[in-house]
């Protein structure tokens, strides 16, 4: 890919801008509907929070993707860690769709996630009319599996493309 990115750990700082590019109707057309600013605004800095202390032990990355040469904010990565695996979500403004950037993305973030010794898999759902986000799972060497006997996924929903990828 032509145009580099650059990745860093999301600040509250950053939610504004990030709204301006995700919070519209093609970002959320697949995934429960355009928020309001307010509820953009409020899951974001409950996310930047990080789990419940006390809770059973979780690690939330929460990741703001950028043009390494303008500084344009383009997306979000996010994984959720909890047992031995790992749950991804990944959102890119409708203005890069179609550049590969969330191709470089998930895969960016399947090497990040290799530092945490205990995740073994990743994964992710979606529901089947979601035709990009299973192709840009496919493309990265995730595998779909069939919704039967599955760990413990937060983001399942019944009906959902449920998709693993091996990180060891
Ligand atoms: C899911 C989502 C991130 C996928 O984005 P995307 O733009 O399709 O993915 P990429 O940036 O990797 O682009 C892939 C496309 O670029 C093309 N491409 C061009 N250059 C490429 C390159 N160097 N590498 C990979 N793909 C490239 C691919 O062929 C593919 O084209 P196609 O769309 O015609 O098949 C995006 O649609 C999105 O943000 N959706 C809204 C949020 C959402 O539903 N997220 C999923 C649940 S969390």
């Amino acid at each position: 890919m032509k145009d580099a990115l650059r990745y860093a750990p999301l600040v509250v700082d950053e939610i504004d801008e990030l709204a301006e590019i995700l919070c519209n109707e093609p970002v959320y057309r697949h995934i429960g509907g355009v928020p309001s600013l307010a509820d953009f605004e409020l899951h974001h800095r409950r996310a930047l929070n990080g789990p419940r202390p006390g809770g059973a032990p979780e690690v939330w990355v929460n990741i703001a993707v950028r043009h390494a040469v303008s500084g344009k904010l383009v997306g979000r990565l996010e994984a959720t860690a909890h047992a031995d695996l790992a749950e991804a979500a990944f959102l890119y403004d409708p203005a890069v769709w179609g550049k590969g950037y969330a191709t470089s993305g998930l895969n960016w973030l399947k090497d990040y996630l290799r530092r945490y010794d205990t995740v073994r898999t990743l994964w992710g759902t979606t529901v089947p009319q979601n035709h990009r986000s299973a192709a840009l799972m496919r493309r990265c060497g995730f595998v779909e599996v069939p919704a039967v006997d599955l760990p413990e996924l937060y983001s399942y929903d019944a009906g959902d493309l449920v998709f693993r990828c091996d990180l060891t």
